[in-house]
């Protein structure tokens, strides 16, 4: 099933978190080709930048994916929208916190949990009843290069990614057959707010522990939205079943699989020092 060509032209394509970064620049570039998009975030202002953005048709609505009734709803309304079948379904919102484990504050940990995990599976539990009955579509979620390794003062993020990866993987086996395609998506440092719209742990006198993080992370980082963006369309409509983004997401799979308990020693030494310098 996968390797064949999977068209999204004239095909509604759904998007979370479409009022930033790679979301917003998913549904640019889905509606230039010919989808009618259907978006969703948490933040209205975002979201109503996006809208104003596209040519063509879109329906966007203010959603938290972390409200599975509400995404219900949701999804019915996509259903009622257009005559066209819905070819895809894209569970990008995401968040993360910066913070070492012994400060972390749970609640910070929790909802890093929620966002990425649960709302990737209340995507699913949403929109996969239409793609069944259509006998078609694709969801593809959201994970990371931090889903295939670990990183420090990143475990919860760390955590949900590979959460996102097992879901990912297991729900694709067991769709085998159904028509429906499921997908992970794995990018490396992509300039988008992901840091700045981040939590931070601050001492008691309000300091923030990694503080300078944002405007490194835009130094570091190697891959445009637009590209990034770019990357997932072409390898949702080549039926890729797991999509890297970026020169430094094949990079560290490929040191992880080669090295997969030393790998972070290994990245320290001759990668990660170039970037504090
Ligand atoms: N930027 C990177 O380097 C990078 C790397 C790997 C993975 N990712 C993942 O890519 C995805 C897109 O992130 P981005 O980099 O474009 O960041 P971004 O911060 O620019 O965009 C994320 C969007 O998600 C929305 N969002 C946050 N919480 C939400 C909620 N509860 N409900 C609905 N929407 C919510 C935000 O409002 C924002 O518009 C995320 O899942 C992120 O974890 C990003």
């Amino acid at each position: 099933m996968f390797g064949s060509r999977n068209q999204m032209t004239g095909r509604v394509v759904v998007i979370t978190g479409a009022g930033s970064g790679m979301g917003r620049e998913l549904a640019i570039q889905f509606a230039r080709e010919g989808s009618p998009v259907a978006i969703t975030d948490v933040d209205r202002d975002g979201l109503a930048a996006t809208a104003e953005m596209i040519e063509g048709d879109v329906l966007a609505r203010e959603l938290d994916v972390r409200d599975r009734s509400a995404f219900m709803a949701f999804a019915v309304e996509v259903d009622q929208w257009t005559e066209t079948p819905i070819g895809c379904l894209i569970n990008n919102a995401g968040v993360t916190v910066i913070q070492s484990f012994s400060d972390a504050s749970p609640e910070d940990d929790e909802w890093v949990m929620d966002v990425n995990y649960t709302g990737v599976v209340n995507g699913c539990h949403a929109f996969l009843p239409i793609m069944r009955r259509q006998g078609s579509g694709t969801i593809v979620n959201t994970s990371s290069v931090f889903g295939l390794m670990g990183y420090p003062h990143q475990t919860a993020y760390c955590a949900s990614k590979h959460a996102v990866k097992g879901f990912t993987e297991a729900l694709r086996h067991e769709l085998r057959g159904t028509g429906v395609r499921v997908a992970s998506v794995h990018p490396g440092g992509v300039r988008t707010a992901i840091i700045s719209n981040a939590r931070f742990h601050e001492d008691d006198a309000g300091n923030r522990e990694h503080g300078d993080a944002s405007a490194r992370f835009q130094s570091v980082a190697l891959t445009s939205p637009e590209r990034a963006a770019t990357i997932i369309r072409n390898g949702i409509e080549k039926g890729r079943a797991r999509i890297r983004v970026g020169p430094d997401a094949v990079l560290f799979d490929l040191l992880v699989r080669l090295f997969p308990v030393r790998y972070y020693s290994i990245l320290d030494r001759v990668f990660l020092r170039f970037t504090r310098s």
